[in-house]
């Protein structure tokens, strides 16, 4: 199959839209990373995401709709929590898990009674919404287990002569993906931490919110292939995920120390004629640890570098914590203590 690659401009929106609506596939920016869609009430279109991304089944997508009032369409329980949140939030990096209507297939949910659905921010994506004239699920446009795509050439380089088209656009914005919280309980619990964080939802509340528990965890690589005592609500936080190549360690400690501790395995290893390179980001600057990590890491696949080194994020619950729980997957939660 040949991709198509459309520049985001009405024609090619609305030829996009008609892809989405005869059962293809189309990957698109949004603010967060780029989606690979397809039409979200067609199972086999939605089944073609899966095998196009070599994503297991069990893991379920995220329904991206044009207007916040289109939610109506995917659920019938919307409560004034989660009005409060829809109307603070969106459009933006907010995805709710809510309890789904029939109408939403088990193909989109992995088989769950519940679906998470968010509402973008990005124009391109809210245009291609409303040309397929339907919501659009979407899990981000990289092949299963690598890093989120969050330029064009990434999503070509990971998908190109697997889809039908992609719709070119600037960078994403946030660079991390969204935040996805689960209203379908009684006590609302974020699954996947994002640049909307765990403070602000809690001031949109007015009371505060809980984390999925495992987000505190660092499995053991045995942990992680048993998967029994290592058991996140979201099933795609379970995965092996955002991984590079190379081999990555993350070194925690004192931030001084950390880098002089990364500057001298550097040096050895390079010694040995490893290929080495290193993340260091500010202890302040954490959108621009959002923004960048996903490029550098596909960055560093690139320059054939055999082992990445990187300093841990130390911030608690807020977006450095987002950011650090990509890296800890990225490494496989290979983390050394300085
Ligand atoms: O920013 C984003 O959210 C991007 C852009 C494209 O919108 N999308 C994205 O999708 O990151 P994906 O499929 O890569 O990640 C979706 C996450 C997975 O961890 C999945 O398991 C979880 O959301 N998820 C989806 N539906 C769920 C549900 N009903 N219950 C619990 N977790 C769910
Ligand atoms: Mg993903």
């Amino acid at each position: 199959m040949k991709t198509k690659i459309f520049e985001p401009t009405e024609n090619n929106i609305k030829k996009a839209g008609e892809i989405i609506r005869s059962g293809g596939l189309v990957a698109f920016p949004t603010e967060t990373v780029f989606g690979l869609g397809a039409d979200a009430f067609n199972a086999d279109a939605v089944g073609r995401v899966y095998e196009a991304k070599g994503r297991p089944s069990d893991n379920p997508m995220i329904v991206h709709v044009a207007e916040a009032e289109e939610l109506e369409k995917l659920t019938d329980s919307i409560g004034h929590r989660l009005k409060k949140l829809t109307d603070a939030f969106w459009p933006g990096p907010l995805t709710v898990v809510v309890r789904k209507k029939d109408i939403v297939p088990d193909r989109t949910t992995g088989g769950l009674k519940t679906v998470a659905v968010r509402n973008p921010e990005s124009i391109i994506a809210r245009r291609l919404i409303e040309a397929s004239g339907t919501p659009i699920a979407a899990p981000s446009a990289n092949i299963s287990g690598r890093p989120s795509p969050t330029k064009t050439e990434h999503v070509i380089h990971d998908l190109s002569g697997k889809i039908d088209a992609v719709i070119s656009g600037p960078d994403c914005r946030v660079g991390i993906e969204s935040t996805v919280i689960d209203m379908s309980d009684d006590r609302p619990m974020i699954l996947r931490p994002g640049i909307i964080t765990p403070g602000d939802i809690a001031r949109v509340l007015g009371e505060g919110v809980a984390l999925d528990p495992t987000l505190k965890e660092r499995p053991t690589k045995e942990e992680m292939k048993n998967q029994r005592s290592f058991r996140p609500k979201a099933p795609g936080m379970k995965y092996k995920h955002y991984a590079p190549m190379a081999e990555m360690i993350i070194f925690e400690g004192d931030p001084t120390a950390v880098r002089i501790r990364i500057d001298e395995v550097r040096k050895e290893q390079e010694e040995k004629g490893r290929k080495v390179g290193v993340i260091l980001f500010g202890q302040s600057a954490f959108r621009e640890a959002a923004h960048d990590l996903f490029a550098d890491l596909r960055r560093f696949d690139e320059e054939e570098t055999d082992l990445i080194l990187a300093g841990a994020l130390t911030e608690k619950d807020g977006v450095g914590f987002a950011v650090m729980n990509r890296m800890l997957k990225s490494a496989g939660y290979h983390v050394v203590h300085v």
